[in-house]
């Protein structure tokens, strides 16, 4: 089993990464020893790991709570539910919060855990690859209002996260697709070395193989860990994690959440930025086919579907939360590996590098 510190002073925690680690007693929930604990998780994930989950709770008092599975479920009503949930059990400031589920779940709970009583504690337990590497790591929580996705939320770090990689097994194929998107997004702004290890490990990453895995989702937690860690409430540097996103929103906006996963948005938006990266001339020209080459080994779409019109896709930018003071703040690379914060690209070199993404088949 590895573990990554994730250092931040009075709320520092550990993640756990291991395999079959789930259904054995471990020292995520000693805080949950002899107290009482509410798991929260899905229809879709609570019949193949919620046993499995008590298991290693034996001598803890567990209730749980399942909701409906899917981003659509990510609301008020739902965070809501597990409030009264907490109520119910009679739940005090000791109780601890345990999230079973993707990112949905994660970001749900979590934030559930940061309001109730002004904040109980919680562990994660992320069951797909996106949230074993990106999002139960770092403390953002909440939930989507019609009007604006995670646009209620709150920081509140989680005391333990446990990711057992067994679980990913089960994940749907383009959800682990979607997953590898965000991976290949924190190795492409931060982390050179990382990015050719994926390359060169492409095959027994698709084919899941355990060391693979292990090793992969160790090193994106240790970069996303180093960031949080540097930049807890996103003042600079956590917002390379950005990296793509930008479009990515405008995409997920414009043609409906539906149609496609957010990583698979990602992807696209990450080939958008590093075209506009090399049409700015910040990184050499190739960059974006290496990035490309990558993301399709995975499964990952890369284009800009064609009907989408670009000044839609910059309007819809205009309204993006990483917008500052009326300039387009983005997410580029200077090479390989290295990221950068940057305001300076005007409209026509945006549009040029959105148009580019649209041509290639
Ligand atoms: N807090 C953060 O820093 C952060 C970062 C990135 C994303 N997010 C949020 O995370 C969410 C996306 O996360 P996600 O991609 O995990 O989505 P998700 O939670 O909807 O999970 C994807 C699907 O996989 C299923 N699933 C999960 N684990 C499974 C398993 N082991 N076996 C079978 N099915 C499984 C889920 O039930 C769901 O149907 C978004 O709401 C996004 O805003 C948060
Ligand atoms: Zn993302």
């Amino acid at each position: 089993m590895q573990t990554v510190n994730v250092n931040l002073a009075d709320r520092s925690y550990t993640v756990y990464v291991g395999s079959g680690i789930l259904g054995k007693a471990h020292p995520a929930f000693d805080k949950c020893s002899g107290g009482t604990a509410l798991i929260v998780s899905n229809e879709t994930v609570a019949p193949l790991y919620l046993e499995s989950l008590a298991g290693s709770l034996e001598k803890a008092d567990v209730h749980s709570l399942i909701l409906a599975d899917g981003e659509a479920y990510k609301t008020a009503e739902s965070w809501s539910r597990i409030i009264d949930k907490l109520i119910e059990i009679r739940a005090t400031r000791d109780t601890n919060l345990i999230t079973l589920g993707g990112g949905v779940i994660g970001d749900l709970g979590g934030f559930a855990a940061a309001s109730y009583m002004r904040g109980i504690n919680f562990i994660q337990v992320p069951t797909s690859l996106l949230a074993q590497v990106d999002a139960s790591v770092g403390g953002k929580t909440g939930f989507n209002h019609p009007q604006g996705k995670n646009l209620i939320g709150a920081f509140h770090q989680p005391g333990a996260v446990l990711v057992d990689i067994e679980t990913l097994k089960t994940l749907p194929a383009r959800e682990f697709s979607a997953g590898l998107a965000e991976v290949v997004k924190i190795a492409a702004v931060r982390d050179e070395e990382f990015l050719q290890w994926l390359e060169i490990n492409a095959d027994a990453i698709m084919a899941r193989e355990p060391t693979a895995l292990t090793s992969m989702i160790e090193r994106s937690i240790v970069n996303k860990a180093d960031i949080v860690a540097e930049d807890e409430r996103e003042a600079g540097i956590r917002a390379l994690l950005n990296f793509g996103h930008s479009f990515a929103h405008a995409l997920e906006t414009l043609a409906g959440y539906r149609l496609y996963l957010h990583g698979e948005a990602v992807a696209i938006g990450m080939m958008v930025a590093s075209r506009l990266s090399e049409i700015r001339g910040l990184c050499e020209s190739g960059f974006s086919t290496r990035l490309g080459t990558l993301l399709r080994t995975f499964d990952l779409p890369l284009d800009l579907p064609r009907k989408l019109d670009v000044d839609d896709i910059l309007d819809t930018m205009k309204l993006d939360k990483k917008v500052i003071a009326g300039s387009t703040r983005l997410i580029l690379v200077t090479s390989a590996g290295h990221g950068i914060i940057d305001s300076r690209s005007d409209k026509l070199q945006i549009a040029a590098a959105i148009k580019a993404s649209q041509t290639i088949t």
